[in-house]
């Protein structure tokens, strides 16, 4: 089985290739390298052994895009390409529009086309917007979005329901992810943001490693158990793992849409993550109080009983292993 897996360098893609080879699956790697490097396909082949095929190319191009259809005989593309800084899409949002559908519907008509019809998508907590409950759950359907990445990400989703319902030959399946962190075992795989982090633990990183003095917490005055911000943080190990699971699940069906949460279950308030990043790392993070984060939610987390029970998927790494790897790999880098 041939799995074409697009941004294959960047942070989840790169993970997931890992679990995707260990499965003994052949992989064909794409990615632009707008947001990774090279260096990360040689980690690969040294935590697999096997250095895995790659196309750099970006996939807004459909001549060079389709090159890979001709040359390739594909069963299956999991696509994780696309922009994701949230900050960055209400600012630019046209870049965003154009490159992550653009992306996405260039990759949809080549599937069309050279009868591929299998297709993992990486979708985002952020697509249920504010529903009110916090314990998010996939029959709670998409919400109202607050930012161009989320609705893009929420467009997307649609246009994949357009095409299912247009031809029932499609398999698909959505992974709606909650806060991915930590990093391989091995630190040879993690992420490394470019500049200013605006998420929480690339920004603990920084601040263990000294590259920036302390981390702004965006308000304690949330209800919530010690007024922080609570999220579902998760192993980017366990998000690479649901995939796999998930590939399984649309070999076995054939046809179908399917969407699923990748998510602990469990939320861990801000200070929660960095108490436990300083016990188990002997690190001090120093922090200042600040103002709330326009448009953050005080708490959510995902009810994961569906891919539980559909995918047989349950997350393996607690807390502690997501500090611990997170901070191996920013010390190896
Ligand atoms: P990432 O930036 O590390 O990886 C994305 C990769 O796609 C990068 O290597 C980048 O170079 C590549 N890319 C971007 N545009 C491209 C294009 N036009 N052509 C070819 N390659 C392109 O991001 P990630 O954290 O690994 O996220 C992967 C996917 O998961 C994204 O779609 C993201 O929106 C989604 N997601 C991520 C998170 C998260 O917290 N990391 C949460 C929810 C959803
Ligand atoms: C963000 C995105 C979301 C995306 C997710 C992926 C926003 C508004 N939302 O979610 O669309 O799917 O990343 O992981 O950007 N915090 C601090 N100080 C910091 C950074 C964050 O206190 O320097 C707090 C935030 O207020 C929040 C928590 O940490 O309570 C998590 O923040 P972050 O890592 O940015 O993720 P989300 O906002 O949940």
């Amino acid at each position: 089985m041939k799995i074409l897996v697009t941004g294959g360098l960047g942070y989840i893609g790169s993970h997931t290739s890992v679990e995707l080879m260990h499965q003994k699956y052949e992989i064909i790697l794409v990615d632009n390298l707008c947001n990774s490097n090279e260096k990360v396909l040689e980690n690969i082949k040294k935590i697999t052994q096997v250095m895995p095929q790659f196309y750099k190319i970006d996939l807004t191009d459909k001549v060079a895009l389709e090159k890979i259809f001709k040359e390739n005989t594909l069963d299956v593309v999991i696509h994780f390409a696309g922009l994701k800084a949230v900050g960055e899409s209400v600012k630019k949002p046209i870049k965003y529009y154009t490159n992550n559908l653009i992306s996405t519907l260039n990759l949809l008509e080549m599937m069309q086309k050279y009868h591929v019809k299998k297709l993992v998508f990486s979708s985002s907590a952020t697509v249920y917007g504010n529903p009110g409950n916090p314990k998010y759950t996939e029959s709670m359907g998409r919400g109202q979005t607050v930012n161009p990445y989320g609705s893009i990400k929420s467009m997307i989703e649609q246009i994949l329901e357009d095409l299912y319902a247009s031809d029932n030959r499609w398999c698909i399946a959505i992974l709606r992810y909650f806060n991915p962190i930590g990093a391989h075992e091995s630190g040879l795989l993690g992420e490394t943001p470019n500049g200013i982090p605006n998420n929480l633990m690339p920004y603990i990183m920084q601040v263990a490693s000294g590259k920036r003095k302390f981390l702004n917490i965006f308000g304690n005055d949330y209800p919530t158990k010690d007024g922080t911000g609570v999220r579902d943080f998760i192993h980017v190990v366990d998000v690479a793992k649901g995939h796999v699971k998930a590939l399984e699940k649309i070999k076995k069906e054939g046809h179908g849409i399917y969407t699923y949460n990748l998510g602990n279950g469990i939320g861990y308030s801000v200070m929660d993550l960095v108490n436990t990043f300083e016990r188990v790392n002997g690190v001090k993070i120093p922090y200042k109080i600040t103002a709330r984060r326009e448009g953050d939610l005080a708490e959510y987390f995902a009810d994961p009983t569906k891919a539980k029970e559909e995918l047989h998927w349950e997350t393996e790494k607690t807390i502690e292993d997501m500090c611990r790897d997170s901070w191996n790999y920013e010390k190896n880098n």
